[in-house]
């Protein structure tokens, strides 16, 4: 198995592969990798990876603000695919802190960032310590605004151990909403309930809305700050330059 930093050539062969084959690839050349599922449409990855690889490992960023269903639903997903799922959680002590000085919904006043930060980022980072590599469900077309970019293969600057290398690998990028669906139908992979009642894209309850016809899938995510703003800093990549 081989632990490199994602090449310029191993980027541009992969790019126009489909989302099976760079599965494929960074299951075989990674041992240490793992999915980063939100309980969303992102379930496509678990079943495609699943096919290859039947114990591949899973997590899920449990914020303590997922909507029940999604909780459900992660249970759903756990159990049809008989894998263990990693369910992390903020810390404990900080959570408290941050509900004790600004209440439970201090994003809606000063932005995501701080909530983000400790109950999704801090533990991702704990976890991405775990993994030479790991896998997302980000797509160009989920945001035009952040993510008009992203390529399938990447040095995750942000996440990596010092002096170490961490791949991250986006095999959904090139796929539209649309190819992730008729996969989802396709092989009748389960879905989240939410989908059914107009939630195109699903984070933490508080923060995410259904949206109506015409209005990008984005908008339901919050929606009360600018679009260039809206990533939770998982995929700090998007919107700063990696140093
Ligand atoms: S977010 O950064 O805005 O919250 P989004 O909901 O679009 O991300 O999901 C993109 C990808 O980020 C998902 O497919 C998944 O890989 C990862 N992700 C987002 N939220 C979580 C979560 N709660 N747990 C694990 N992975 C997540
Ligand atoms: Fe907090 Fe909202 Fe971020 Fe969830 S999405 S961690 S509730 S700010």
């Amino acid at each position: 198995m081989t632990d490199t930093i994602a090449s310029v050539d191993i980027e541009k062969t992969l790019s126009g592969q489909s989302p099976h084959r760079i599965m494929r690839y960074a299951l075989e050349n990674f041992d240490r990798i793992a999915i980063s599922f939100s309980g969303a449409e992102d379930v496509a990855l678990v079943d495609m990876a699943s096919r290859i690889r039947p114990d591949v490992s899973v997590f899920c960023l449990d914020t303590g603000r997922l909507h029940p269903e999604t909780y459900q639903f992660i249970e759903t997903v756990r159990k049809h695919y008989g894998i263990d799922i990693d369910i992390l959680s903020p810390n404990a002590e900080a959570v408290r802190q941050l509900v004790r000085e600004k209440g439970l919904f201090s994003f809606y006043e000063d932005t995501h960032k701080e909530c983000c930060g400790i109950r999704k980022i801090e533990p991702l980072r704990k976890k991405l310590l775990e993994v030479d590599a790991w896998i997302t469900g980000q797509r160009k077309d989920q945001s035009p605004g952040t993510r008009a970019e992203i390529p399938v293969i990447q040095d995750d600057k942000a996440f990596a151990r010092e002096g170490e290398s961490l791949t991250k690998f986006n095999p959904l990028a090139n796929w539209s909403s649309e190819e992730v669906w008729n996969y989802i139908r396709a092989y009748e992979v389960p879905y989240n309930p939410l989908h059914d009642r107009g939630f195109i894209s699903i984070g933490c309850e508080p923060c995410t809305k259904p949206v109506g016809p015409g209005q990008h899938e984005r908008e339901g995510r919050w929606w009360w700050e600018e679009a260039t703003k809206k990533e939770c800093g998982l995929h700090a990549s998007n919107i700063e330059q990696p140093s």
